[in-house]
Parts: C-alpha cells; structure tokens; sequence
C-alpha cells in the first residue's frame, strides 16, 4: 500500500448558511492520479480551495503530508507545496508568460528557477514561444498550460487542477492530459483533478471520486467508474466511449 499524502475527512464548508460540502471524505496516496467528477454545483471547486485552507472547513480535518492544515492559513498551505491551478484560470494578464511563471517560483526556490522554467518550456513547448507575450493575449489553451506551468514552479507535491480542459478544443485537450500523464509518470507528480470531462479524467487516472450535492456519492478505480452504469448515465453519455 502506498502512502497517503493527501486526507479529507468528514469536511463540511459553507458559503455563510449554505452548505456546500456536507461530510465529505477523499484520499490521495503518494504518486496518484485521483479525478473528482460531478455536475455543476456539486462542491468540486468549494473541495479544491477548501483543500487550500480558503474558505476554510467549519467541522472535519484535512491532512497532508502527515500534518493537520485544517485551520492552516492559505499562503502556509502552499509553503507545504500544495499548488493549485484554479478553475478560470486566474493567470497574470498584464504580465508576460515569463512573469507569471516567476510568480509562481517561491522565493527559496529561486536556485532552481532556470532550470524550473526551462522543464516548463519542455513539456509546453508553446510557452517557450510565447514568453514574452503577455498572459491576458494568449488563447484559452495557453492560458490554461500557463496556469498548470506556474502552479508547477512552486515544484508541488501535489498539484490541484480544477477543469483544465474547460472550452479547450479536443487537441488541446489531449496535449494538457498528455501532460499530466507525463508529470506522474516521469516525475511521480501526485495530481487531484477536478474535470467536467468525466471520460477523459477517469481514463488518466488511477481512482475517481463522484461528487453529488456536496457530497461523495461513489468511489473507485478509473476503470471501475469508467464501466459503472450509473456513472456512465449521468456523466459519459454522448461522451467520446
Ligand atoms: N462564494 C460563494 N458564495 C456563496 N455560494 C457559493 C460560493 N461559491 C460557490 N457557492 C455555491 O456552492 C455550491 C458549490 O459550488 P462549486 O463552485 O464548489 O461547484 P462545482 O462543483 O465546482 O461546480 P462547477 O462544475 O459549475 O464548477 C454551489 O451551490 C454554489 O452556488
Ligand atoms: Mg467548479
């Protein structure tokens, strides 16, 4: 059995009086790739950004690495390499490519930073081209390798990315998931992935979690969930099977 990096237990969040998470539990062991699929609205992001202490859970705890950061703020959350590619996007749009990938270095990282940058420019090699364009300019696809290669400069242990292929082309699609596939496999990346792309999600990655109402409603193996009927009813018909 491989280790636990990541452990969400009985977490419940809420937008004021509205419960968005109601008791949820999910696990991500050391080197997985872990999707979480579910409808709109049913808690993806609220878990991502719960995951990184902002807002923070009311009741249930959130470990990782070993340590409770349940009530840790945020930007010590990160200290610990938890990075994250936000649903949106969110990357610098006055600033060049190249600046947003230095925000995204932390400050005790800036040996590394060449180096770091250029591992980015290899595994998207579109960004090396466009460097010095700035990030607001670029197409939905680049901003989204752009998002992914500035969460990556803070070198994570785990990386959170919720939709990634939201509105990308199918081609685009496939060289972001080649990409994550490559970052597990060549580097042993740990990866928790919310996606609306229930076929794609499922298929590159080791276990998935069916998130409904703010809550889990259905765990298993990729392939597992891939087969399962009432999965496949609610999240992969018309999907590309
Ligand atoms: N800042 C907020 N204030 C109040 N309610 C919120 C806030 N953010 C989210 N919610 C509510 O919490 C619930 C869960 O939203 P969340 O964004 O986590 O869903 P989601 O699964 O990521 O959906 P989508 O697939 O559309 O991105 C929704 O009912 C949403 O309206
Ligand atoms: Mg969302």
């Amino acid at each position: 059995m491989s280790e636990t990096l990541l452990k969400v237990h009985a977490v419940e969040t809420y937008y004021g009086n509205i419960r968005a998470l109601a008791g949820v539990d999910v696990e991500v062991k050391r080197g997985e790739i872990v999707s979480l699929i579910g409808a709109n609205g049913a808690g993806k992001s609220t878990l991502m950004m719960t995951i990184c202490g902002s807002p923070q859970a009311r009741t249930g705890t959130i470990t990782f690495d070993g340590q409770d950061i349940t009530r840790l703020p945020t930007h010590e959350i990160a200290r610990l390499r938890v990075a994250q590619s936000p649903e949106g996007r969110r990357i610098f749009p006055r600033m060049t490519v190249y600046e947003n990938l230095q925000m995204g270095a932390s400050l005790d990282k800036l040996k590394h930073f060449d180096e770091d940058v250029e591992k980015i420019y290899t595994l998207f090699p579109r960004l090396k081209e466009r460097q010095a364009q700035r990030g607001g300019t670029l197409s939905g696809g680049e901003q989204q390798m752009l998002s992914i290669g500035r969460a990556l400069m803070a070198r994570p242990k785990l990386l959170l990315l919720d939709e990634p292929s939201l509105g990308l082309a199918p081609l685009i699609v496939k060289q972001i998931f080649d990409a994550i596939k490559v970052l597990n496999k060549e580097q042993g990346l740990t990866v928790f992935l919310v996606e609306q792309n229930a076929f794609a999600a499922l298929k590159l990655s080791d276990r998935g979690y069916v998130m409904v109402n703010g809550r889990v409603t259905m765990s298993g193996s990729g392939k597992e969930l891939l087969a399962n009927p009432e999965v496949r009813a609610a999240y992969l018909e018309g999907g590309r099977h």
